[in-house]
């Protein structure tokens, strides 16, 4: 039998990865976690129903694209498996008129070595997204005698979980701004919440962004679950939407991070990669001012790389800017089709969950 899952951080040769779907997707229903984290002034306020069957086919082709692409580099790539996601939903705590999509796998899927983890996400919306993976988990649990299949602790997501009213419509982005610097985010404390997105894996370290979609509570849950390794929160003070780091602080090989020019990493939080050698560096620019039709993202989409191995990125091919930096930084560029596919939530990085990457789990921190 086979090795199949094995993945300590997001830089070591990537073997084997799955690759989202937008079969199905929907802009969900207003909720608790949701309504929180649209920007005010978005074209998607108060928005729901099955996305456009024609920008599912056009995500859809950017993400065959890029299996494509990994193929041919010969990555082997596995999809997940979407369900009817306009069907209402209810648990004994909540009920919800639909749930979302199976994009992006990122935000679902945490592998650290030869574990994979749901995680236990506040949007009620996407409560059963996990269920597009198991035929997958399943699969690896097959084939790799060494496979962890694991579910993090189900959050309840009743009432209890969020603040009510937390951002009213007029509250302006250097409030948020405040609250962000506050670290005072629309879930409470009353159970582990947490998107895959915002941990950072780098060896025995894990670095988590505490924000939106990621409570404190989480942070501990952590540490308890993983006891061998460093969990650390890091917060980006000049981000007023805090949701998944890899739009933020993004690693290309050992010492080397891109940070989001606006959303820098606090004095004190850097100090654990300066003592080490490790350099952050700004990321370019990105090359459009605006994020695609219906899309949650910011244009950082920009620096939501994938990383096939320490010399080679591949970067959306519109952001000509961000591959010059790559390239000027040392990487191998391979460019990729795939702006159409953001709006379903997310770059390269997001697209993707990792599967098998060689290497093992090093002390980059010690
Ligand atoms: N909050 C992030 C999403 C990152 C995938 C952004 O829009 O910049």
């Amino acid at each position: 039998m086979a090795k199949i899952v094995n993945s300590w951080n997001d830089w070591d040769p990537l073997k084997r990865v799955i690759v989202g779907r937008c079969d199905n997707s929907m802009i969900p229903p207003e909720e608790p976690a949701t309504s929180e984290k649209v920007p005010v002034d978005s074209e998607m306020r108060g928005m729901w129903g099955l996305r456009p069957a024609k920008t599912v086919e056009r995500g859809n082709e950017c993400l065959d694209n890029l299996v494509k692409i990994l193929e041919d580099r010969g990555v082997v790539v596995d999809r997940p498996t979407p369900l009817q996601w306009n069907q209402a939903i209810g648990t004994p705590d909540f009920r919800n008129d639909s749930m979302m999509t199976c994009m992006p796998p990122r935000d679902i899927l945490l592998t650290i070595g030869n574990e994979i983890m749901a995680s236990a996400n506040s949007f009620r919306c996407r409560y059963f997204e996990y269920l597009a993976y198991w035929p997958l988990m399943k699969q690896y649990f097959d084939e790799d005698p060494d496979f962890l299949w694991t579910q993090a602790p189900r959050p309840r997501l009743t009432d209890a979980s969020y603040k009510h009213n937390y951002y009213d419509e007029k509250i302006t982005l250097e409030e948020r701004l405040v609250r962000t610097a506050n670290k005072d985010f629309v879930t409470t404390e009353v159970e582990p919440m947490w998107d895959a997105a915002d941990v950072m894996r780098m060896g025995k370290d894990l670095f988590i962004q505490h924000g939106l979609t990621t409570n404190r509570t989480a942070m501990d849950w952590f540490q308890r679950y993983y006891p061998e390794y460093r969990v650390h929160a890091v917060n980006f003070p000049g981000d007023p939407y805090p949701i998944h780091i890899d739009a933020t602080f993004v690693p290309l090989r050992p010492g080397l991070i891109i940070n989001n020019p606006h959303r820098k990493l606090p004095e004190e939080q850097r100090a654990i990669f300066e003592a080490n050698d490790w350099q952050i560096v700004e990321a370019a620019d990105p090359a459009h001012d605006e994020p695609p039709a219906l899309c949650y993202s910011s244009v950082w989409l920009s620096m939501n790389c994938l990383v096939l191995d320490p010399k080679t990125v591949i970067v959306e091919a519109s952001e000509v800017h961000q591959q010059e930096q790559m390239d000027k930084l040392g990487m191998n560029v391979i460019p990729c089709d795939l702006r159409d596919a953001y709006p379903f939530g997310g770059g390269l990085h997001c697209s993707t969950a990792d599967v098998y990457r060689e290497g093992d789990c090093l002390d980059y921190f010690p």
